[in-house]
């Protein structure tokens, strides 16, 4: 692959208009600090897409921004082909996007029932059969729904998390790092319900810190760099592409060995 500066932003997607959009963003926290440069991403109906890049490239500012949570300063967002941009969290999540939050993303003091009822705060009669539907994916959620959120592992605690945003029945879920703090085993299992809740029918688009495990199960992915987008394709492609794992992947477990097998005989 040859690296021209016209290279297109969104290799590899599918035909048609994308679900949910973010076109040439530009967005930052303090007056006159850009994190975001026209960062673009497009997500597609059904589409599983992942966002990788270094700490701070503004993998979470870029959600924060499609959640209208920062504010968007040029550019635009949209929703099935609607002008959303800025538009209130509350009033997204009304419109089927669900968003799960790096960090404090689930209420301690209440039970685990009680998180879910937050789900879906804006529509409480549709509490029984969403719950039901959700328990379904995470079946412990369900045995243990009295139990206080703040009692749990980090693991359960992020479930609690992805269950409270399923509430809402979104057509898209915007994750970040699920996975974060997590035992392989756990990193394993959220994996596998990110592709599951993704193959229900939900478009999902993931942050995630474990960039090779996040290009395996992505049908696209981008990598962020500096508030902008550095690659894109499919994720399998990323993984095959030298200038992406020299740059962003780093070197496989093997080489590590390698070298320091080499080092031990120089
Ligand atoms: N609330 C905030 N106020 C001011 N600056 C912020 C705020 N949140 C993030 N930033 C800055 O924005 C930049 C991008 O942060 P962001 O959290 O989007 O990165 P990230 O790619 O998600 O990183 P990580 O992999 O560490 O989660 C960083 O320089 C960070 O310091
Ligand atoms: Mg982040």
């Amino acid at each position: 692959m040859t690296t021209t500066p016209t290279r297109p932003v969104h290799l590899g997607e599918p035909d048609g208009s994308p679900l949910l959009a973010a076109e040439e963003l530009v967005a930052g926290y303090l007056p006159g600090v850009n994190i975001l440069e026209r960062c673009s991403l497009r997500v597609h109906r059904g589409e599983l897409v992942g966002i990788i890049g270094p700490n701070g490239a503004g993998k979470s500012t870029l959600l924060k921004a499609l959640f209208g949570l920062v504010t968007v300063r040029s550019g635009r967002v949209t929703l099935d082909g609607e002008d959303v941009t800025n538009e209130r969290a509350d009033s997204l999540v009304r419109r089927g996007v669900g968003f799960v939050p790096q960090n404090n993303n689930v209420f301690p003091g209440l039970t685990i029932e009680e998180n879910l009822q937050m789900g879906v705060y804006q529509a409480p009669k549709r509490f029984a059969q969403r719950f039901a539907a959700v328990v379904e994916i995470f079946p412990d959620l369900g045995e243990r729904r009295r139990q206080r959120a703040g009692s749990l592992s980090g693991g359960e605690r992020q479930m609690v998390a992805m269950a409270r945003a399923l509430m809402m029945d979104p057509s898209v879920l915007l994750l970040d790092e699920p996975s974060a703090g997590l035992s392989p085993v756990r990193q394993d299992e959220t994996f596998l319900r990110t592709r599951k809740i993704n193959k229900a029918g939900v478009s999902v688009v993931i942050v995630e810190q474990n960039a090779r495990r996040a290009l395996q199960i992505c049908d696209r992915a981008y990598v962020l760099d500096q508030g902008t987008n550095a690659y894109s394709g499919p994720g399998r492609e990323l993984m095959d592409d030298p200038k992406v794992v020299e740059l962003y992947l780093g070197t496989l477990a093997a080489d590590v060995e390698d070298a320091a097998v080499r080092a031990g005989e120089a």
